[in-house]
């Protein structure tokens, strides 16, 4: 078997990535080692940046992210027992950013890859990389105890960051960057209306929280837990009444609450690998870096890759140009580093870590009553949360 780009990975990137090189002309196999089923069951953020929807829209996966999306021109800081709004759209001059879940996105683009006859092959096992430094990869995979080999002409990792795309690479070749943050996030999604229109990020002394929502009858809530602790810790009760202890009066109030129906803890890590392409090898989103959900980044991190890569491939088939491809890796991390750094800030500012005591606390409230008082500093928050141009 031979195609022209071969993808390991059926998530966002390389369903993305799938389906902007279908529409330009290039021929493209996507190989994931999981169902289809297992992947729509995986439940991630939900903020969308402008470009990520417009890529989404180039992708032929637009429509319903347009219908039923939420968009949110702005969100609310909480702290202090107050809270305080950050006007996106005032603040960047008419930007604003969309909710809609990435099981939604990952569904879309699917769906968009049926219609177009591409082929994915699931329940791929042993998938490896081969020969990527030469001018002949191939890529290996076992299905149903037998042994198949793709030939291509490069090979694009978008499997995630436990991937085999980016272990293949020898480590002499490549850097790795990363913080691990001692807690995780405990989410729950719930079909009650959310407590207010837009998301609430919080600090408080007992630790952050987040209100966000997937539509006008199903929240999403999260809370900082210790990384020690397991879902079957929280009961439903328990859950709610640690949220509402961290929301300011007026939300902790409002709170409408109801069985959860998805519970689960998730670690929080920052992760960058460097370079982003090894000879006829790309990494793409998680395979490459990792942000805390702080900053609603990781998915939108994926498209501006994406777009990159899908960009360089188009210039090398149908203009004969390498420029796009060669500068691929940079062009990427300028961007992926931005985002780290938001991340990492955003998760230093609203967190409480171990050895945060009451001057750190101090500290914070000092930070974000600076953040929601400076129109300067506002606008920088807005801008790095709206999505930094690609
Ligand atoms: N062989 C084949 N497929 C693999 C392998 C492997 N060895 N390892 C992982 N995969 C598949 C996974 O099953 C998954 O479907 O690669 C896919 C990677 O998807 P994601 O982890 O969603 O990564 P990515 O597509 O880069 O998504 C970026 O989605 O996961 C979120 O936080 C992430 O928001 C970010 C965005
Ligand atoms: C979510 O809705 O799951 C979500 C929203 C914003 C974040 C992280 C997660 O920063």
């Amino acid at each position: 078997m031979r195609h022209q780009v071969v993808i390991i990975g059926a998530g966002p990137s390389g369903l993305l990535l799938g389906q902007l090189l279908t529409r330009a002309g290039i021929d493209n196999v996507i190989l994931d080692r999981v169902s289809r089923e297992y992947i729509l069951g995986r439940v991630r953020a939900g903020v969308l940046e402008e470009g990520t929807v417009s890529l989404l829209s180039q992708a032929g996966a637009g429509e319903r992210v347009m219908s039923e999306g939420l968009p949110h021109d702005g969100f609310d800081l909480a702290y202090d027992g107050r809270d305080h709004r950050i006007d996106l759209f005032e603040l960047t001059g008419g930007k604003r950013v969309m909710v809609y879940g990435q099981t939604e996105v990952t569904r879309d683009l699917m769906d968009a890859r049926d219609d177009g006859g591409a082929k994915t092959i699931h329940e791929a096992e042993d998938v490896q990389p081969h020969d990527f430094s030469g001018l002949s990869p191939y890529v290996t995979y076992c299905k149903d105890g037998v042994t198949h080999r793709i030939d291509c002409d490069f090979i694009a990792g978008c499997d995630g960051f436990h991937g085999a795309s980016r272990k293949a690479v020898p480590g002499n070749a490549i850097a790795l960057f990363e913080k691990v943050y001692p807690f995780g996030w405990l989410g729950i999604l719930a079909d009650v209306p959310p407590v207010s229109h837009e998301l609430i990020y919080a600090n408080h002394p007992r630790g952050f929280a987040l209100c966000s929502m997937r539509s006008a009858t199903r929240s999403r809530y999260y809370i900082q837990c210790p990384l020690d602790q397991k879902p079957e810790d929280w009961s439903d009760d328990r859950f709610w009444d640690e949220l509402r202890r961290r929301l300011p009066p007026s939300h902790a109030e409002a709170l409408i609450t109801a069985p959860s129906f998805e519970k689960s803890i998730a670690p929080l890590r920052s992760f960058v690998a460097e370079p982003m392409r090894f000879g006829r090898m790309f990494l793409v989103g998680d395979a490459a870096h990792i942000v805390p959900p702080t900053g609603a980044k990781g998915l939108n991190l994926a498209a501006s890759d994406v777009h990159y890569l899908s960009e360089g491939l188009r210039g090398y088939y149908h203009e004969g140009s390498a420029a796009g491809i060669d500068g691929y890796s940079q062009q990427a991390l300028a961007r992926v580093w931005k985002a780290v750094r938001f991340s990492w800030w955003m998760t230093t500012m609203l967190h409480r870590f171990p050895d945060t005591g009451a001057f750190d606390q101090k500290i914070q409230e000092a930070e974000l009553d600076y953040l929601t008082h400076s129109r300067a500093a506002s606008t920088a928050l807005a801008e790095n949360y709206v999505g930094l141009p690609f």
